[in-house]
């Protein structure tokens, strides 16, 4: 069987009606993988040792040394976790109007939990119960194997890749623990994130930002800000018709593997149906100081613009039901056909 050497079985793949090509898996020693980055492209880097101190993270072990403390849960109906910030969220004033933010039923719950309490609802899980996703920035309430762990980390690689292709500062290590056929739906992230994986199997499916036209995002003051209000699952053409035109790329990682995901690019991951649990940890960057802009922009640059834009008209016209009267008036008939 095609895949039985990798672990994993095309079986376990949600299907999806999408154009995709495969991202390329080179060795890390291959001067291909700094090219790719070098162009903002994404690669699948095999063979690296930057999280193999990890290695023996499996369930019984981060229970075991994790620490007693707080771990942010989010608990789902559905296989989706499409991800909101709660501060875009409708904030109401002490006599119940709201002051500011958008009216909002979150489609997931986010609980703190230890992580003993999430192991065992983890071990005890049947298909047709809630899903739980662990999602926590590894910070000092870890035991001290796990900071052992954390410390031997392969840092003198993802620092030679920080320098050489002029990373901002690493921002954050977040520890994702999750079910069996979890979803964390397209979106971009405004950072660079060498993603590396530990345990089980994940596909990504990633698409370029020229790709925005296609993958609609929730406004920016939204609290889906930054994902696609596409349904993967049942797409709406008649919203979305752009979406059939949409062109990206995919991959399965495994343990070992580190994929490199551009700041700005689109990513849908899914922890593979039958899989077990998947854990990973990605390593966040700031993008680099634009020191030198060339002409034309690129795509993620007209992304930031756009952001940008959007932003400012918000903070003047203070209600966002006057930004598409504004942005009509201004395109339609002038610069339009
Ligand atoms: O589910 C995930 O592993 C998502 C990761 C990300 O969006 O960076
Ligand atoms: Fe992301």
């Amino acid at each position: 069987m095609a895949n039985e050497k990798k672990g994993w079985d095309p079986n376990q793949l949600r299907k999806y009606d999408l154009n995709l090509e495969q991202i390329p898996r080179l060795d890390y020693g291959d001067p291909r993988v700094d090219e790719l980055i070098a162009e903002n492209k994404p690669v699948v880097i095999t063979g690296s040792k930057l999280v193999k101190s990890a290695e023996k993270w499996d369930i019984d072990y981060l229970e075991q040394h994790m620490g007693n403390g707080d771990f942010t849960v989010f608990l789902s109906r559905n296989h989706k976790f499409k991800y909101y910030d709660e501060k875009k969220m409708a904030q109401k004033s002490q006599n119940g109007e709201n002051v500011k933010g958008v009216e909002f039923s979150p489609p997931t719950k986010k609980i703190d939990m230890k992580l003993p309490e999430f192991i065992k609802r983890l071990r005890e899980w049947k298909r047709g119960d809630e899903r739980l996703y662990l999602q926590q920035g590894l910070n000092n309430t870890v035991g001290p194997a796990i900071v052992h762990d954390f410390v031997h980390f392969d840092w003198d690689f993802c620092n030679s890749k920080q320098a050489k292709h002029h990373w901002g500062p690493l921002t954050s290590n977040l520890l994702l623990i999750a079910m069996e056929g979890n979803v964390t739906p397209c979106h971009y992230d405004e950072q660079q994130n060498l993603f590396a994986q530990i345990r089980g199997y994940k596909r990504c499916i990633l698409f370029p930002p020229d790709q925005f036209d296609c993958l609609y995002p929730h406004p920016v003051h939204h609290p889906h800000d930054r994902q696609s209000m596409v349904d993967f699952d049942r797409p709406d053409y008649n919203r979305f018709p752009k979406f059939k035109e949409a062109r990206g790329c995919e991959t399965v990682i495994g343990p070992g593997d580190i994929l490199y995901i551009p700041i700005y690019w689109w990513h849908h991951i899914e922890s593979l149906m039958r899989g077990g649990y998947t854990v990973t940890v990605n390593f966040w960057y700031k993008g680099g100081p634009n020191t030198s802009i060339t002409y034309p922009l690129k795509a993620h640059q007209k992304v930031a613009v756009m952001r940008n834009i959007e932003k400012m008209l918000l903070e003047v016209l203070q209600d966002p039901k006057e930004i598409p009267p504004l942005l009509r008036a201004m395109v339609l008939g002038r610069y339009t056909e």
